[in-house]
């Protein structure tokens, strides 16, 4: 991680910000819901962007902290679409975050390429959807690794994928390129960097930056 040098982001006083508000504000949801079968990727009909029924839109999203979380919640407004959110079997605590800690959680995973954080809520509904933008904050430069647990969990070739973050001032390049390379057979289509604060204005922006 020493290479990693935190900020890859370009602004250490944001990143500091950025790191009182994880310690602040620890958002979780609750995980009634199934646990994923590990190990088995699930698909819809015939995981075709031109399903039969197939609905049009939906932000898929992971945040740890809440910034995430209200970014996707005003894109599912102004897009429109409908919005799932991906919940950790183990919710990540303040501690689990502290990037400070060469030990913590999240430093841990993201040190580890294997890494696959349990997601602890059935998303299967996200094979019903044509389109799919999916959200994550920046963790040392590129996605959590939840988000490959997300994907390796549901098959989404054949569906128009977009990714979008929030960031303590990293833009969200390196995902996109590290995802591609990954999922070479998924339709990435690029990504694009919200302020956590963003209004309505700065998210209709990101939109056209996505779709143009
Ligand atoms: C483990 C960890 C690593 C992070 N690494 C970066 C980074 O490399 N670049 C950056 O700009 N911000 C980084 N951040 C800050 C988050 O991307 C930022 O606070 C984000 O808005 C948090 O979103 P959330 O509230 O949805 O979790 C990191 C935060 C954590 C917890």
């Amino acid at each position: 991680m020493a290479v990693l040098s935190l900020m890859a982001c370009s602004n250490s006083s944001d990143a500091e910000s950025e790191k009182k508000s994880t310690e602040k504000s620890q958002t979780v949801t609750d995980t009634d819901d199934k646990k994923q079968n590990a190990g088995e990727k699930r698909e819809s009909g015939d995981g075709q962007s031109g399903d039969a029924g197939a609905k049009d839109t939906v932000v898929v999203y992971f945040s740890g902290t809440g910034n995430t979380k209200k970014v996707a919640e005003k894109l599912s407004e102004e897009l429109p679409a409908d919005i799932l959110e991906i919940v950790p079997a183990e919710a990540y605590t303040s501690e689990n975050l502290d990037y400070n800690d060469d030990s913590c959680r999240a430093n841990q995973e993201m040190n580890d390429e294997s890494a696959r954080p349990e997601i602890g809520n059935d998303l299967g509904e996200v094979l019903n959807y044509k389109n799919i933008y999916i959200g994550f904050p920046i963790w040392w430069g590129t996605n959590p690794r939840i988000i490959e647990t997300f994907l390796d969990t549901y098959d989404l070739s054949g569906k128009m994928i977009y990714t979008f973050c929030t960031s303590g001032g990293s833009g969200i390049e390196t995902s996109v390129s590290d995802l591609k390379k990954e999922y070479p057979d998924l339709d990435i289509q690029g990504g694009y960097r919200f302020d956590a604060n963003a209004d309505n204005t700065d998210i209709q922006k990101g939109i056209e930056g996505l779709t143009k």
